[in-house]
């Protein structure tokens, strides 16, 4: 039985009530980054307090048990998102993995003319690395247009491909419109035009089960900090044959065998190759700590979870004139939102003075303004820990209206 009171007393952000602007919070902006429970706090300060060593430089035992430690995480994460514990590649975040993958692979085998293909629902962190390595080597970015609804099909994926496709890059899960797509589907549309197929999991990872192997996808990226983890960790994940065929992007201490003064360097294999410098070893302990969590509860629980809260929010939501939905079909952790005439920074700052935390704006996808026909929106996401008290808070304040200058003087 899910019991999200019991699961949200593992939280210390959740443990006692904590107030903003004097109120109870209510934090609905878990899209963005999610609390932390006691394990995983515990996991990073035992890396401060019990084990501090550096990894793959010392012959001593604190040294080498740090280098089983990450094998560990990368192992866990392994089987939580079944693909080879060699294809994980430890990065600061989702960003940097994609920056990793357009610059690796991209500046490899991206010529002039070549097409890469995104679509009008992606985060800035799945765009920029493209148009800067695009823009580089004079390859072009085709963007997949949306169904009605916001959904990315594979029949509209189809239309935009053609032989000088090389890379497809999409989120299985967008943050603004949240749709689950279809990946399967549309990797192997990527691979009929023998392109790359690149998966933003950052909004999926945490919410969804995901099967690297089974969706024959050739990499996958995803943050820890969205699913329970510390900040500043994350990993890229790709298929051995494609990560022993890039260079490294970043390049420095603990990524090679040798170098000479002829300027000829022996790169480590993957995933070490992608790993130099001193890792966020904090993160890593903290990571696989997030990951064994979320296993103990089950990915399909929450995923139950997710559907069940959305279910309920879009019921009440509905019932509010006032109040404008984006996503009504979506079934996952995220609503986007407007209340009628109201600009989408003075609602959240509204409801801040209410307590209530939402983010409002573009949400860093900022070409998927002409989709939704307004220049800002507000978005609720849900996590785990999300209880229906917390969304009937905010129904309630929605409900409530009020004017903007409460925000100020209440
Ligand atoms: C879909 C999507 N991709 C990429 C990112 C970037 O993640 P991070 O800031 O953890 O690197 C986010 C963050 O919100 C996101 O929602």
């Amino acid at each position: 039985m899910y019991d999200v009171y019991e699961i949200r007393k593992q939280f210390p952000m959740l443990r006692e009530q904590k107030y903003m602007q004097g109120k109870p919070l209510v934090f609905l902006d878990n899209a963005s980054t999610t609390f932390k429970p006691q394990c995983v706090i515990d996991a990073v300060v035992k890396y401060y307090s019990e084990v501090t060593a550096n990894s793959h430089r010392g012959d001593y035992d604190l040294c080498y048990n740090m280098d089983v430690e990450i094998e560990k995480t990368r192992k866990v994460i392994a089987k939580f998102v079944n693909c080879d514990f060699k294809e994980v590649v430890f990065t600061s975040g989702d960003t940097m993995s994609l920056n990793l993958i357009a610059y690796s692979l991209g500046r490899k085998i991206l010529k002039k003319g070549d097409e890469v293909v995104l679509s009008y629902a992606e985060h800035s962190s799945d765009i920029l690395p493209w148009y800067q390595v695009c823009n580089e080597v004079g390859a072009e970015v085709k963007l997949i247009p949306l169904s009605e609804k916001g959904e990315l099909l594979p029949e509209n994926l189809d239309k935009v491909m053609s032989n000088k496709t090389k890379i497809v890059s999409i989120a299985n899960v967008g943050n603004v419109l949240a749709y689950t797509a279809n990946i399967k589907g549309l990797t192997a549309v990527a691979h009929k035009y023998g392109a790359y197929m690149v998966v933003d999991g950052a909004q999926s990872v945490p919410h969804n089960k995901t099967d690297f192997k089974d969706w024959d996808i050739d990499f996958l990226t995803f943050s820890a900090h969205k699913m329970c983890g510390p900040t500043g960790i994350g990993c890229m994940i790709g298929k051995y044959s494609i990560l022993e065929m890039m260079d490294p992007f970043i390049v420095g201490g603990g990524n090679n065998v040798t170098f000479n003064t002829n300027q000829q360097v022996d790169y480590l294999e993957p995933p070490v190759k992608f790993e130099a410098g001193t890792l966020n070893l904090a993160g890593i302990m903290g990571f696989k700590a997030a990951v064994e969590f979320i296993d103990s509860i089950g990915i399909e629980n929450i995923h139950k979870h997710d559907q069940e809260l959305f279910d309920y929010a879009i019921e009440k939501l509905s019932q509010l004139d006032n109040v404008i939905i984006y996503n009504k079909e979506a079934r996952g952790g995220v609503i986007t939102f407007n209340v009628k005439d109201v600009f989408a920074q003075d609602e959240a700052t509204l409801l801040n003075s209410k307590g209530i935390a939402v983010r409002s704006g573009q949400h860093c996808a900022k070409i998927l303004n002409g989709f939704l026909k307004t220049p800002a929106t507000c978005r609720m996401s849900t996590y785990l820990y999300t209880t229906k008290e917390e969304i009937d808070a905010l129904v309630n304040a929605l409900k409530e209206g009020g004017n903007i200058l409460d925000a100020y003087f209440n």
